[in-house]
């Protein structure tokens, strides 16, 4: 890639950094294709005990003609396109603003970067009320993940199951680790020693903080895998194998 402009050098950088924002593009657009197509398909989300976690809670409404998957994917949607770390993936990737440190943005952006502090991307700070809905959606994942291991026949152990269980784990993962959990157990706190419970608890999500942006990526491919096992399994496409 070329790291020339008219204007001059777009960077002095000799390494390969147009390799991570040109990734964020694909896999974003691949699972905003995929996600929109299943979102909108309306079918093949539930079969035996499991579940798609795109249509989880599963809303069937006689008043509501659409895919009842729409109904719900505005939480986790919302969560993640207003999440720290995807603002940073896609300010860069998509916006080109700047696409990485040390290199050029577009020059229609410079000279009045305003932050987030106008319209529209100061809408981003409803980041923590979309924690709270996606916590809300989280809880049914686990009941979902429950309920996958009980079949016609009683308790047993599907390779769904497993998928499920893994999925709500790692979309956990993600929750618990977001910038706005870490503010909720440890913030508005003037000394730590007088609330030693919330201090352990933000210690252990700063911990996980650190590592925001590994679950971020393994959550979404961990959701988007688990709606395509529901989907395979449920066109008969594939069997279900059952371990126990
Ligand atoms: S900062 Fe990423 S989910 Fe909250």
């Amino acid at each position: 890639m070329a790291n020339t402009t008219t204007e001059g050098p777009l960077t002095l950088r000799r390494d390969a950094w147009w390799v991570a924002p040109l990734l964020t593009v694909i896999v974003l657009t691949a699972f905003g294709i995929y996600a929109t197509w299943r979102a909108l398909e309306g079918r093949y989300y539930e079969v035996g005990p499991y579940l798609s976690p795109f249509y989880s809670p599963l809303i069937l409404v006689d008043w509501w003609k659409f895919s009842p998957a729409i109904l719900i994917l505005w939480a986790p949607l919302g969560f993640r396109v207003t999440c720290y770390y995807y603002r940073k993936a896609y300010y860069r990737s998509f916006f080109w603003s700047p696409p990485a440190c040390a290199v050029r943005g577009l020059k229609s952006r410079q000279g009045k970067y305003t932050g987030e502090t106008r319209f529209p991307y100061i809408l981003q700070n409803v980041h923590r009320y979309f924690f709270y809905a996606a916590t809300v959606v989280l809880a049914f994942l686990w009941y979902d993940a429950f309920k996958a291991f009980f079949f016609e026949d009683g308790f047993g152990v599907g390779v769904g199951s497993i998928v499920l269980l893994v999925n709500a784990a790692l979309l956990t993962m993600y929750s618990v680790s977001c910038h706005s959990c870490r503010h909720l157990v440890g913030g508005k706190l003037d000394i730590f020693s007088s609330c030693p419970t919330r201090y352990r608890l933000w210690r252990w999500v700063s911990a996980l903080n650190e590592h925001h942006m590994f679950w971020a990526w393994i959550s979404l491919f961990g959701v988007a895998l688990a709606d395509l096992y529901v989907r395979l399994v449920a066109t008969g496409t594939i069997i279900d194998v059952r371990l126990i």
